[in-house]
């Protein structure tokens, strides 16, 4: 306990920096990218932020909510000659449209009942820096043709102004809604949609970019091992089975899901068996679905049930990357039970040059 002092104050202080805004540190010195990840399409994000934030260009970032919109914005922002200044964040969805507008542009004293003073925008407030306009596409219409004029005349009126005021801001909006079918139903402007996206980034879904679930569970291990004081490792086979879920809620989810998991770890191991049932479910459905009736004219049911165990342990087995004690978890057997239909289902084989047995011509009897 003597570790007491210094350190965990820093620690607890860490905790705090676990909100977006002090993660994303400007002056670090490598200015290395806070995206964690190396598939393909997140290695081309990458690149185009290196590119583009040392530019003004205005981005319009999409993706499904959790994916990293928020983060990549942060970095445009860091990486870029602004990243000293005001990173300034609007959530377009939370406020009605008037209120939006004030709290966009501001107002004057007097502006409407209840302006008893007068109170400087968001843009304002991110004179020099950015301002990150989140959720766009839920932005009331009336609301769209002021922001383009802004966009065009780089001036913002206040509510109740007379005249406008010019305003130097770096432009960065995002949204999980697709803009180009709400400009077919007239929810959005067209010229306002091409004027934002100047430069369009989007972030895939984490389902599209599986490769990254290990790069990223670990990280936000070592993130949460280190907020609780904890030495939490996951298993192999645990792994196996995040790498097969579908992560609805994208990156925000693993990093909730693995936060969970060291929180309520019992000891420094987190097995299969600890996961939530709906990952656990949901990977079993997914992967172990039955198949459709493969021939409706044979009724020949061992064949049935063999060709049904034959998918499955493939299944399993190229989900354990061909680890058969992994498999045998995978499929809830024993492996003495799981060694003994491999040899049966494979028996009269003889191995295709692929590798994979050519067992489906096989049907002579026990
Ligand atoms: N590639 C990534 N590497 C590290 N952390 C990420 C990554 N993508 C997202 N995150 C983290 O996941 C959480 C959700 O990301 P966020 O940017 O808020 O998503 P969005 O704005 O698309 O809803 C944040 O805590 C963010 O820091
Ligand atoms: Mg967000």
């Amino acid at each position: 306990m003597g570790m007491e002092s210094a350190s965990s104050q820093t620690r607890d202080g860490g905790d705090e920096s676990l909100l977006p805004h002090d993660r994303m540190n400007p002056n670090s010195p490598s200015g290395s990218s806070l995206l964690v990840g190396e598939h393909p399409l997140i290695a081309k994000i990458k690149a185009v932020v290196q590119r583009v934030a040392n530019t003004d260009a205005t981005v319009l970032i999409t993706g499904e909510s959790g994916t990293g919109k928020e983060l990549v914005a942060r970095e445009l922002h860091a990486l870029g000659p602004r990243g000293r200044e005001a990173f300034v964040a609007v959530n377009c969805a939370a406020l009605p449209g008037e209120l939006l507008e004030s709290e966009l542009f501001g107002h004057m004293r007097g502006a409407f009942t209840g302006a008893l003073a007068s109170r400087k925008g968001m843009f304002q407030l991110a004179h020099g820096g950015t301002i990150f306009l989140d959720e766009i596409g839920e932005m009331p219409l009336s609301l769209q043709a002021k922001l383009l004029r802004v966009l065009q005349e780089r001036m913002i009126w206040p509510v109740g102004a007379e005249h406008p005021v010019p305003v130097d801001v770096r432009i960065i909006a995002a949204t999980n809604k697709d803009l180009r079918t709400q400009i077919q139903t007239r929810a959005f402007r067209e010229d306002l949609f091409y004027r934002l996206q100047v430069i369009p980034i989007h972030l895939p879904p984490l389902r599209a970019r599986r490769s990254d679930i290990p790069l990223l569970v670990n990280h936000f291990l070592d993130k949460a091992n280190q907020r609780y004081h904890r030495q939490v490792q996951i298993t192999t086979e645990t792994m196996v089975w995040l790498w097969e879920y579908d992560w609805p809620g994208n990156v925000r989810e693993v990093e909730n899901l693995v936060e969970q998991l060291v929180i309520l770890a019992s000891g420094n191991q987190v097995t299969p068996e600890d996961l939530p049932p709906h990952i656990v479910s949901a990977v079993s459905t997914r992967h172990l679905a039955p198949p459709m009736l493969a021939d409706e004219d044979d009724l020949d049911i061992t064949r049935a049930v063999e060709a049904l165990e034959r998918r499955y342990i493939e299944k399993a087995l190229s989900r354990a990357n061909g680890n058969k004690s992994m498999a045998a978890q995978l499929l809830k057997l024993n492996r003495t039970t799981f060694l003994a239909k491999l040899r049966r289902i494979y028996r009269d084989t003889v191995p295709a040059p692929s590798g994979r047995a050519a067992v489906y011509g096989s049907t002579e009897g026990e």
